[in-house]
């Protein structure tokens, strides 16, 4: 029989143990999700963060959720306030919140319970150097990573910074959860190839959750 829904979005691609990618599977709520992204900015703008070693990032960011991802000059912490406002960071909008325990649950992970949603905005040329995700006390539980609007290559290594790096173009739409075995892999983003993308013009969005 004729199977006619072999290739209808979404569909998974296992990655690594305990990492799979969801693909297109945010692509119906995107609108929405993108149209939150710029409530979300509007009270906490995207702000390009300084590391600790004086270094401005590429990725601009901005937070959602009860703490937020930032640095200062002593490291990279979760605060409850944003440094740039010195308000709270914006509530993590409904749509976020059940996006990303779907998707967790559909990766296997039951139960995900996300406080924390940072939000990246890539222009052409930005990038995301390889890094380990280590800033949460909480390392059971995975990482949702939802894609928005320009493709991007995603590298995806192990737990050495020189483990062989696998390398997947992430879409508008795709999830990529990783967890368990995974979760401390190193990962980054190669730098945006200049385009324009229906959604979002010149950028991608990349929000990721966690439970810190
Ligand atoms: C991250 O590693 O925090 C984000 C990766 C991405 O932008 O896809
Ligand atoms: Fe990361």
């Amino acid at each position: 029989m004729l199977d006619l829904f072999a290739d209808t979005p979404p569909w998974q691609e296992p990655l690594a143990p305990g990492a799979v990618i969801l693909r297109r599977r945010a692509l119906a709520n995107a609108e929405l999700l993108l149209d939150q992204v710029n409530q979300v900015a509007t009270r906490s703008p995207f702000r390009q963060m300084v590391t600790p070693g004086g270094y401005t990032m590429s990725v601009a960011m901005t937070n959602c959720g009860h703490v937020g991802w930032t640095t200062n000059q002593h490291g990279y912490l979760y605060a409850s306030v944003d440094p740039l406002t010195g308000q709270r960071w914006p509530a993590m909008p409904a749509a976020f919140l059940a996006l990303a325990q779907a998707c967790a649950h559909e990766a296997g992970y039951a139960d995900f319970q996300p406080d924390a949603c940072l939000i990246n905005r890539y222009s052409p040329g930005a990038k995301l150097s390889l890094h380990q995700d280590k800033d949460e006390k909480d390392q059971r539980a995975p990482i949702v990573s939802v894609s928005l609007g320009l493709p991007a290559v995603f590298q995806f290594g192990g737990l050495k910074r020189n483990d062989p790096l696998q390398r997947v173009l992430l879409e508008h739409g795709d999830v990529v959860v990783w967890g368990g075995e995974s979760r401390m892999f190193y990962h980054g983003i190669q730098p945006l190839k200049e385009d324009d993308h229906p959604a979002t013009g010149a950028f991608r969005f990349n929000l990721t959750f966690r439970h810190t």
